[in-house]
């Protein structure tokens, strides 16, 4: 018999079928026993009544152990009040391999305790569910930009140049040379734009974080867009529509996982197209106004991002930025040049800036002097020059940081949930 995932147990109701996992947890009541399976895809309980199961398979459902990997077959039924619709009436039960003392027990664990065994916490239900969500957040993505035409180019991880700033560099020893983690794709996006037209690359990069945030990794994944051809305004338009087809994507496909976390579904239901816009300048007049102490010029913290995303249902993009504050290839604002043509987008309920985006310097002296006021290297942008030195165009593109991204929509309190494996200032382990 081919093993099933709990998943697609609706398609096989009233038929006998084998699902492969591991033992979640067993309940007994006298005469009813009850085995909860897990296996990666979901979770289904499995009934064994004492009169009408084998003794010995009845026995054996009393002593396997949490987390002992089984294969168990069972006739599927459905039954309204199982979280997924259905059971399991068993009919056979192989212990595959056991399970001894296994540390994570279905009381309540520190969190400490839990992030030292996370190879083993990742198979809890609501931390199963978080990466099952950011799978599929992952997937919309690939889906998104494939559906418009967007070119997948990856970019590299080991880079010799800073493009975020210096303070956050990972420095790595490349035969002798000095060389860095990379901190965004986004520069080489910016070539691989001026060669395919729109661009995307997705994968991890680095930064190292100096302060320890409910919203800071090390380490994490990021899918950034680049666009040829492209104003500010085009940017905000495809990151709102890319937001809105993620959320719409998980509501659509992962309402059990949504369930499982408890999650209020109104607060991803109301986003709505289009997301609000205000300049940085309102949104300081609007801080100042709720007796902030802030003044123009100044950047963000966790509790201003709150104040002002907190007066919208959908995610809000703040816009034109002090150009001082910002990276040195954002183009200023022609008719301001004391702002650029950028935006963060800051996410509901509190959970800061998802997109980090803008319009590029598209003209060479402009980018050439910004690079020298930043105190980069000015040899090891010569290539970066270059594509303003052979047909430039103006171009915008963005990133949107994936946990962050996770972190909200599975309304979750910390980023470190929102990856496999988190790396934070002070864990490197597991
Ligand atoms: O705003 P950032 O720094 O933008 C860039 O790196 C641009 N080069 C992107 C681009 O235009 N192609 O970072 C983008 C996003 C942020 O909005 C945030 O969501 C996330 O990356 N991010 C982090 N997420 C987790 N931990 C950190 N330490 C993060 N730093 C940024
Ligand atoms: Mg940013």
């Amino acid at each position: 018999m081919a093993a099933v995932l709990i998943k697609h147990l609706g398609q096989h109701v009233n038929e006998e079928v084998q699902i492969q996992g591991w033992l979640f947890n067993k309940r007994s009541s006298g005469k009813i026993r009850f085995i909860i399976i897990r296996d990666g895809s979901g979770q289904v309980q499995g009934t064994l009544v004492r009169e009408e199961t084998d003794p010995k398979l009845f026995d054996m459902a009393a002593s396997v152990t949490q987390e002992s990997s089984v294969r168990v077959t069972g006739m599927v039924r459905e039954e309204p009040r199982a979280p997924s619709g259905y059971e399991l009436t068993v009919t056979g039960l192989e212990i595959i391999s056991g399970s001894e003392d296994y540390p994570i027990t279905l009381k309540e664990h520190g969190v400490d305790f839990l992030a030292d065994r996370r190879h083993l916490w990742i198979r809890g239900p609501r931390q199963a569910s978080i990466l099952r969500i950011r799978s599929e957040i992952e997937q919309a993505i690939r889906d998104f930009f494939y559906e418009r035409d967007f070119i997948l180019a990856d970019s590299p991880i080991i880079t010799a140049l800073a493009a975020e700033g210096t303070t956050n560099l990972f420095e790595i020893d490349y035969h002798g040379e000095k060389a860095y983690l990379a901190q965004t794709g986004q520069l080489y996006s910016e070539a691989t734009a001026m060669a395919l037209g729109r661009v995307y690359n997705f994968g991890p990069v680095f930064r190292a974080e100096k302060s320890k945030t409910r919203r800071h990794l090390l380490e994490f994944w990021m899918a950034e867009a680049e666009m040829a051809y492209c104003d500010h305004e085009d940017n905000l338009k495809l990151q709102e529509e890319l937001i809105y087809y993620i959320i719409q994507r998980v509501l659509q496909r992962k309402s059990l996982e949504l369930k499982t976390l408890k999650r209020d579904l109104s607060k991803l239901e109301s986003v709505s197209l289009p997301f609000p816009r205000i300049s940085y300048t309102e949104a300081v007049r609007i801080l100042q106004d709720n007796g902030e102490d802030f003044n123009w010029g100044e950047d963000f913290g966790a509790p201003q991002e709150t104040m002002l995303s907190d007066r919208y249902a959908s995610p809000l993009f703040v816009h034109r930025f002090p150009t001082q504050i910002k990276a040195f290839y954002m183009k200023p604002d022609p008719e301001d040049p004391k702002v650029v043509l950028g935006a963060d987008l800051l996410a509901p309920e509190g959970y800061g800036e998802i997109i980090g985006g803008g319009q590029r310097i598209d003209d060479l002296e402009l980018l050439r002097h910004r690079i020298k006021e930043h105190s980069l290297p000015e040899e090891e942008f010569q290539w970066y020059l270059d594509l303003r030195r052979y047909g430039s165009v103006p171009h915008a593109g963005f990133g949107l940081g994936i946990e962050r991204a996770v972190a909200w929509i599975c309304g979750i309190e910390h980023i470190r949930e929102a990856v496999p494996f988190p790396r934070m200032l002070y864990r490197i382990r597991p």
